[in-house]
């Protein structure tokens, strides 16, 4: 299994969320994060003042499936957030080494396989 971690620029999202659900990857988390790469920051002018904003929103992406799929979510990233512009993201591909579903206490690669849903319930 690997994770996928991403990233990028916010208004990348809705087209890699599309592909991974058109691909059968529904399982993902999305977090408003700031940070920075290697610019370490960029000069922008606020109400007349010069400022340096040292660190930028960006969203972040976690996703984690079979290895046979981590090239399907890496693409759709790329596909989608690559502007050719400074400040585009990252994306890192860690090993995963074990998944359990808190429900029902399986583990492994099992756990990440999509299924018709059986429940349209709150709180997913
Ligand atoms: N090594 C890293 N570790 C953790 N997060 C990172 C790392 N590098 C980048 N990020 C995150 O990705 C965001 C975007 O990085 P960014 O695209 O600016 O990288 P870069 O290396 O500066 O590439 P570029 O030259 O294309 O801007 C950062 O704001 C930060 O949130
Ligand atoms: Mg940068």
């Amino acid at each position: 299994m690997k994770k996928i971690e991403a990233y990028i620029r916010h208004e990348a999202f809705d087209g890699i969320r599309k592909e991974l659900l058109d691909a059968g990857i529904p399982s993902l988390s999305i977090t408003d994060v700031k940070g920075s790469g290697r610019q370490k920051g960029i000069t922008e002018s606020y109400r007349g003042a010069e400022l340096v904003i040292h660190l930028r929103p960006k969203l972040k992406i976690e996703c984690v499936v079979d290895d046979a799929d981590a090239d399907t979510v890496t693409d759709a990233i790329l596909k989608y957030a690559r502007t050719g512009e400074v400040g585009d993201g990252k994306i890192f591909v860690i090993d995963v080494a074990d998944a359990i579903r808190i429900r029902t206490g399986e583990r492994g690669e099992t756990v990440l396989q999509s299924h018709e849903a059986e429940e349209i319930p709150t709180g997913v």
